[in-house]
């Protein structure tokens, strides 16, 4: 049974985790920095990095201590490496490469993207607690599977082969899923971070109550656009505005809403974004099978993976298409290093090993 140590600080969390067997999270310790960027309502790179510099090796040391486990217990030691805010990156790359250095244990880089989408195969097990028994954990994966991506960064689709082998499908034109949350939150001025509080209040309003769009692009496309539907919540909430860009002058603000009309333009919001996470669904799952691959699970992964509308409608997409749908407990939907940690232990079972020339890639295209 491998014991791996991940770090992951690409974007505003510092995470540090220890994963046995790729599924047993032994820790997860996640530093969240949502108070520092709260007043920006978004993140600062600057301020994310200095923070993870603060606070990336008490994570760490933390993280082992929780797992009872010292550097000598390890089998190699994972980074999210790729994709993220460059100077983010390097904190725990930094980090995971001095660890590796001076312990002599492999190093492996892993991508964050790929990651999210191995949150699902995690079980909780912390020390000291029964260990879930083997017949007792849940079935990982069957594949052919269809992965979604949906977060602050990315809103991707994947034919996936393996946890490690996987091919693009689709992806945002403009803004990821959880980013058009996010600017919605603000329209509705919810504050930071927007998506939970977003879905929270959605579940008091009538999704029926505004009509939003719900953009498909071309009949085949799989891939996403949400700017439109940002951009008519704008305009639900504010009136047509005369003039452009900054100059724009509205008819109405966000002020003047009641709560119930509050509501219901969250909810409609919501049931517009999911409904079009779903139509590309259908669209994938068909896409895939045309290709004789008909997928076997739905994976799904990335912050609003947890999203409440999102995880019942994807139950009930299972029970239609007759697919087994993975979707992370709610400790391993947003940032986290168990899911570095635990895709990490198939890298290194197939030999996928770093060196210290292991750079940080802010982007990894799609
Ligand atoms: O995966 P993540 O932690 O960071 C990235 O890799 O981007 O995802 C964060 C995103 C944010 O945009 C946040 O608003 C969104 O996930 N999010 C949600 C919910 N919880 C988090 N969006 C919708 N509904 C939620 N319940
Ligand atoms: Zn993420």
């Amino acid at each position: 049974m491998s014991m791996i140590l991940g770090i992951e600080t690409s974007c505003d969390e510092t995470a540090a985790s220890v994963v046995e067997g790729g599924r047993l999270v032994r820790s997860n310790v996640i530093a969240s920095q949502h108070d520092l960027h709260e007043r920006y309502q978004g993140v600062v790179p600057e301020i994310a990095s200095r923070a993870h510099l603060q606070r990336i090796a008490p994570v760490i040391q933390e993280a082992l201590d929780e797992a009872g486990v010292t550097f000598t217990d390890l089998d190699a030691v994972a980074v999210g490496n790729r994709p993220g805010l460059i100077g983010s990156l390097m904190v725990g790359l930094s980090a995971a490469k001095a660890i590796a250095w001076s312990t002599g244990k492999p190093l492996i880089g892993v991508d964050h993207v790929r990651a999210h989408l191995y949150a699902a195969s995690l079980i909780s097990a912390p020390r000291g607690e029964r260990n879930t028994a083997e017949a007792e954990r849940p079935a990982p994966p069957t594949y052919p599977a269809l992965g979604l991506v949906v977060s602050g960064g990315h809103s991707n689709l994947y034919a996936l082969a393996s946890p490690l082998e996987l091919e693009p499908l689709g992806r945002t034109i403009d803004d990821a899923v959880g980013e058009a949350y996010d600017k919605a939150a603000v329209i509705l001025q919810l504050g930071y971070p927007g998506g939970p509080r977003l879905d929270k209040l959605a579940q008091q309003g009538d999704s029926t109550a505004v009509k939003l769009p719900r953009s498909l692009l071309g009949e085949d496309s799989l891939d996403f656009s949400f700017s439109g539907l940002k951009t008519a919540l704008l305009y639900a909430v504010r009136g047509h505005p005369q003039g452009r860009g900054p100059d724009a002058v509205f008819q109405r603000s966000a002020d003047d809403l009641t709560d119930q009309q509050r509501a219901d333009l969250a909810a409609s919001f919501q049931a517009a974004a999911i409904d079009t996470i779903m139509l590309k669904l259908h669209r994938a799952v068909d896409a895939m099978a045309r290709k004789g691959s008909a997928p076997k699970s739905l994976i799904i992964g990335g912050g609003v993976s947890a999203n409440s509308l999102l995880r019942s409608r994807a139950v009930a997409f299972g029970e239609e298409r007759n697919l087994a749908v993975h979707i992370p407990a709610m400790a391993y939907c947003l940032d986290n290093a168990a899911m570095v940690a635990g895709l990490a232990h198939h890298q290194l079972k197939a030999g996928q090993i770093d060196d210290l020339t292991l750079p940080a890639i802010a982007t990894t295209g799609r």
